[in-house]
C-alpha cells in the first residue's frame, strides 16, 4: 500500500469539477486518509515546484495556483502513486487521452486539474508538506 498527494487545482475548484475528481479515485478504490483545502502561500509553492522555478512562466503559474484556495488530498491504495499517475494523464491536458482525468476535464499545459506525486520520494515529502500527521486517518 501506498499513500500519495493530490491537490485539486483552482481551474477544478472554480470549474466545479472537484467532487468528479474524488469520485474518480474513490471509484478506482482509493481511501482518503486525509482532506483539506488551503490557500497555497509563495513560500509553499516556491518550495513544491522547485524544479519550475526558473523558467520564464513561473510567476503565471503561482498567479494560477493562488487564484482559488486548492483541496489537497492523502490517497492510499496498491501501487498509488503510478496507478494514480495514470489516471491523471500527461501534464498537457491537451495531450492526455480520453478516459483520464487530465484528458476529459483539463484545458490545458497549465490548467490541468491536479497534481499527483510522481515518486515515492515525492509523495514522502509532499504529505509532509501539507498534512501534520494528526491530519491522517488510520481507519
Ligand atoms: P510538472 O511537474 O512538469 O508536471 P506534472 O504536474 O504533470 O507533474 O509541472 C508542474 C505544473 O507546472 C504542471 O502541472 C503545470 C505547470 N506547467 C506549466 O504550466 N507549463 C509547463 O510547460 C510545465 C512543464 C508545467
Amino acid at each position: 500500500m501506498e499513500k500519495t498527494l493530490i491537490l485539486i487545482k483552482p481551474d477544478a475548484v472554480s470549474k466545479g469539477h472537484c467532487g468528479e475528481t474524488i469520485r474518480r479515485f474513490e471509484a478506482a478504490g482509493f481511501k482518503i486518509r486525509g482532506c483539506k483545502m488551503a490557500r497555497l502561500s509563495e513560500e509553499l509553492l516556491r518550495e513544491h515546484y522547485a524544479h519550475l522555478l526558473e523558467l520564464p512562466f513561473f510567476p503565471e503559474i503561482e498567479s494560477f495556483m493562488q487564484s482559488t484556495p486548492v483541496i489537497a488530498l492523502a490517497l492510499e491504495g496498491e501501487n498509488a502513486i503510478v496507478r494514480i499517475r495514470e489516471m491523471v494523464g500527461p501534464t498537457d491536458s491537451t495531450k492526455a487521452p480520453e478516459g483520464t482525468i487530465r484528458g476529459d476535464l483539463g484545458e490545458n499545459v497549465m490548467k490541468n486539474i491536479v497534481h499527483a506525486s510522481d515518486s515515492t520520494e515525492a509523495a514522502t515529502i509532499e504529505l509532509k508538506r501539507f498534512f501534520n500527521s494528526d491530519q491522517l486517518f488510520d481507519y
